[in-house]
């Protein structure tokens, strides 16, 4: 097993991941973890002074499309937990896509409508949901109901999510969908300032 990497090495940061996983191991379920890890997570959201300033910076060349950036922050050795922030210029949005793990997500800065997508009894996949959200919202991905979603930036200025999820969400092969077809296709954004493994 790999160990763990802080490519943030802070305290904050550190803290945060150790209560996170005190607060994990204590919890019978995701959902129950989820609700636990709210207070912790609120708290970063809040705090304007952590998160380094090239951690919200875009990338021309994103694996995701839309100089969109994925930065990692933190990765569990095991892979089964990883912070990361994610920045989507003004007007550019993501593609559908799912997470295939449990955890939360927030708006840092700037503002972002959320579009969740679900398939129905046919397979269909529809939008069933859409939200704004502003900074200090949150919400919990519980795949398989809550897990495949798209955002936009809708600020004027970039905007920056935080995502805490049991996975190494950047190096895992995921899917994206196509909104007309509901066609999926393999897909993995990567990140921006860490390879992954082949
Ligand atoms: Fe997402």
């Amino acid at each position: 097993m790999s160990a763990d990497e802080y490519i943030l090495d802070s305290p904050v940061v550190r803290e945060f991941v150790a209560g996170v996983r005190a607060t994990i191991a204590a919890s019978a379920s995701p959902a129950e973890a989820c609700d636990a890890i709210r207070p912790r997570f609120a708290e970063l959201l809040a705090d304007a002074d952590w998160l380094p300033a090239r951690y919200q910076e875009g990338d021309p060349d994103s694996g995701m499309g839309g100089g969109i950036g994925q930065w990692l922050l933190f990765r569990a050795g095991d892979r089964s937990l990883a912070l990361f922030a994610l920045v989507v210029p003004s007007g550019s949005q993501t593609p559908i896509h799912d997470h295939l793990a449990w955890g939360l997500v927030g708006l840092y800065r700037g503002t972002q409508d959320e579009e969740i997508y679900a398939r129905d009894e046919r397979g269909t996949l529809a939008r069933v949901e859409a939200r704004a959200l502003a900074p200090g919202d949150f919400y919990a991905l519980l795949p398989p109901r809550d897990d495949i979603h798209r955002v936009r930036t809708t600020s004027p200025e970039t905007s920056v999510s935080l995502h805490l999820l049991t996975n190494d969400t950047g190096c895992v092969w995921r899917h994206a969908f196509d909104e007309r077809t509901g066609e999926e296709t393999p897909f993995r954004s990567g990140y921006v300032n860490v390879a992954c493994e082949e």
